[in-house]
């Protein structure tokens, strides 16, 4: 049997993560501080400790009392744009500094692997479509800074320690699965924010502009079912037996506009959504497709979820 130790395991993709690890037969370690997760989404067949990844203290206890950890599964993480910008420092401590204190941690209890989360974000602006590993890293706010430093601390940690680490660079992770449903507070994505206008919880959404270089006027992006996101980490859990880092895109390389994103809950749910269009928001690329060829060569991933429909339908 393996145990793993998985940070940030009461929130979305935390969720589904654990319970892929837990339905393999893996001992599972879950650290969360609760603060956008909730108790209700911790997996019973896991051993839960609530607190921060930053208390230094706390970190080393749970390391104390869960011998054998082998890897550690890094989402924790503070993940609104927008309140980045108004509150950088809130970022920096918490995806940046407070992750430092779990590397020192794990360097201290000798656990030597690290999966982490980090984001398109990183990517900025791009100068390139589809966005690759390779593409310039030049992120436009703090929160996408925050998760760049994270990767940058990553490479330092592995050429001091040794540390072996897989860095995963999400687009816009969606869809359900059976326990897992994405329902951040507040919401600032829009897939479910769609939803909550076809379920009658919002009166209508507001499409951030619709002057944008592209077909429809609306900003594309690139979806990518979160179950298939957790299949990419297992996949690199088993390659860094004998590769010591990876850096991988993840999305499904299908770009969907706001509209079709729209037009397609409409049609799978069999709803009207009630929209209006806002004004731009600031710093929003025309689109943001990635190229998962590397995780898909490397890692021999294999999204299951292709189109957006598909995706949908995974939402009850
Ligand atoms: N959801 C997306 O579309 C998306 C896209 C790109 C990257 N990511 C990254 O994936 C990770 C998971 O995202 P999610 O959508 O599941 O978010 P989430 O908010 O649902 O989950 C994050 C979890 O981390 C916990 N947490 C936050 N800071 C912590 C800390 N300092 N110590 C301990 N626990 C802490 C929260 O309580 C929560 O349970 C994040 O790091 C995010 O930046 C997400």
């Amino acid at each position: 049997m393996h145990k793993y130790l998985v940070v940030g395991g009461a929130g979305y993709i935390g969720r589904v993560c654990v319970d892929k690890l837990l339905a393999r037969g893996d001992e599972v370690v879950i650290i969360d501080s609760l603060q956008t997760g909730r108790e209700e989404n911790v997996n019973k067949g896991a051993r839960f400790y609530q607190g921060r990844m930053g208390d230094a203290e706390f970190v080393r206890s749970v390391f104390e009392k869960e011998p054998g950890i082998e890897a550690v599964f890094q989402f924790a993480g503070l993940i609104q744009v927008g309140e980045s910008v108004k509150t950088p420092g809130k970022y920096y401590t918490n995806n940046f500094a407070e992750g430092i204190v779990l590397l020192e941690a794990m360097r201290e209890a000798g656990v030597g692997k690290i999966i982490f989360s980090s984001t398109a974000a990183v990517f900025g602006i791009p100068q390139e479509i589809p966005i690759t590993e390779d593409t310039e890293k030049s992120p436009i706010n703090p929160y996408g800074e925050s998760k760049l430093f994270f990767e940058k601390a990553l490479l330092r940690y592995h050429e001091a320690y040794g540390l072996r680490f897989t860095v995963f660079r999400y687009f816009n992770a969606c869809g359900s699965t059976e326990n897992a449903h994405e329902n951040h507070v507040p919401e600032t994505h829009l897939i479910p924010i769609i939803m909550e206008v076809a379920e009658g919880m919002r009166e209508e959404l507001t499409v951030n502009g619709n002057d944008y270089n592209t077909p429809d006027g609306t900003c594309i992006r690139d979806y990518v079912h979160v179950e298939d996101l957790v299949d990419a980490h297992l996949l690199a859990l088993k390659r860094m037996e004998t590769e010591e880092m990876g850096y991988y895109n993840l999305g499904n390389g299908n770009g969907y506009s706001i509209l079709e994103v729209i037009r397609a809950v409409e049609k799978v749910k069999g709803v009207k959504i009630k929209m209006k269009f806002g004004a731009r928001r600031e710093g929003d690329p025309d689109r943001l497709i990635a190229s998962s060829e590397r995780a898909k060569k490397e890692l021999g991933w294999k999204p299951k979820f292709q189109t957006i429909e598909s995706i949908i339908e995974t939402i009850k």
